[in-house]
């Protein structure tokens, strides 16, 4: 079978070469500071169709433009408001996406037909290296969604995104190899459509942050660190009801379904593991007899980035059932919470 390039030393050159592909049409994969995305001309509609034949993702749900710089938000965006860009010019390049008031350059065949765009400048020299490569030959932006099939866990090597998407691309695409992603778990998104900012989905970059940034106190679900924790797991709705803007539309937002980022394997929180399970969880916890230790982070950062090959791990290995032990606290493990809650689907 035909398989896409896979390109292990991203140099100069090779990005100049990757951008000229996309340039043409072609999907190419490459490492962000989060989790691997799949990237295409995000203005040209050809190339983002095939992002989601690749994906086998729904066409309605919206694809994140990635940027070389802040400066180029103005091009997608309209009405920007103030507390965005302070946000953008505090956390850019960094694991944070805008959703804002589209532009007339952001097509429905981006937005899903809404009238709001997502942006980001993600912190990788790989995926800047290759942003502004293609920025240089006329392109204004990267639509990437995470380079996993629809509803499956985000790569965060380039190995995972092999592994995941070959048999679905062509030779004339390709995967950066940008070594293994330094937050591994996906941007944190803030919707800046309303009065304040308002998290659809928990990152790296949390509401304390925000507020420092803006002064502005985050609305919503994951306003505070003990809010997730409150929450309980079957009221949370598939999509987020925005009354402030949208007129009543509903924004989609795919990374808040239930039933989202899972493995092959069955996922339990917080229990005893036995015989034959796997077992994730922060170092302290020791692995009872019989039981496969898939990862034992130091702390949350080291969690968050060894979660998701932890998961392919255990596929890897075969083992039907994982059991983890959810780590407590602020910052990133309202994140790391917030996508166990789902890969696990209430169990
Ligand atoms: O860290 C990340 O954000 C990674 C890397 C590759 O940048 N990307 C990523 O993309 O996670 P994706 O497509 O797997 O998840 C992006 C989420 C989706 O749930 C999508 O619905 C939401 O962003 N999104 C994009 N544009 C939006 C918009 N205009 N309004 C609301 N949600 C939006
Ligand atoms: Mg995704």
């Amino acid at each position: 079978m035909s398989q896409p390039q896979f390109v292990s030393k991203c140099t100069v050159d090779a990005l100049q070469v990757a951008a000229e592909a996309l340039q043409a049409g072609n999907l190419i994969a490459f490492p962000t500071e989060t989790v691997y995305g799949l990237g295409a001309d995000a203005c040209n509609v050809n190339a983002v169709a095939r992002i989601y034949q690749a994906k086998a993702r729904p066409t309605d749900h919206p694809l994140i433009v990635h940027l070389h710089s802040v400066q180029a938000m103005g091009d997608w965006a309209a009405d920007i408001p103030t507390y965005a860009i302070s946000l953008a010019r505090d956390f850019w390049p960094g694991p944070m996406t805008l959703v804002l008031k589209r532009s007339t350059l952001a097509a429905d065949f981006v937005t899903g037909g809404q009238e709001t765009v997502g942006v980001r400048v993600p912190n990788h020299p790989v995926a800047l290296g290759l942003l502004e490569a293609f920025y240089n030959l006329g392109g204004r932006g990267v639509a990437a969604p995470s380079a996993n099939r629809f509803g499956r866990v985000s790569p965060t090597t380039a190995r995972a995104v092999s592994d995941e998407l070959s048999d679905y691309l062509k030779p004339e695409d390709q995967i950066l190899d940008g070594g293994a992603c330094a937050v591994g778990v996906e941007s944190t998104i803030i919707d800046c459509t309303g009065d304040g900012p308002r998290i659809l989905r928990p990152g790296a970059i949390t509401a304390q942050m925000i507020f420092e940034s803006t002064g502005l106190r985050v609305r919503g679900k994951f306003a505070d660190a003990s809010a997730d924790l409150k929450t309980n797991a079957t009221s949370d709705s598939k999509s987020i009801q925005d009354s402030d803007l949208n007129n009543k539309k509903e924004i989609r937002v795919s990374g808040t379904l239930e039933n989202h980022y899972t493995p092959a394997a069955i996922i339990y929180l917080d229990k005893s593991p036995v015989v034959g399970q796997g077992y994730i969880a922060l170092s302290d916890f020791k692995t009872p007899n019989g039981v496969v230790r898939l990862s034992a982070p130091r702390d949350i950062d080291e969690f968050a980035r060894d979660l998701y090959s932890a998961l392919r791990k255990a596929d890897d290995l075969g083992i039907a059932e994982v059991v983890i032990r959810q780590p407590e606290g602020e910052g990133i493990a309202i994140a790391i919470r917030d996508r166990l809650r789902r890969a696990s689907n209430g169990r």
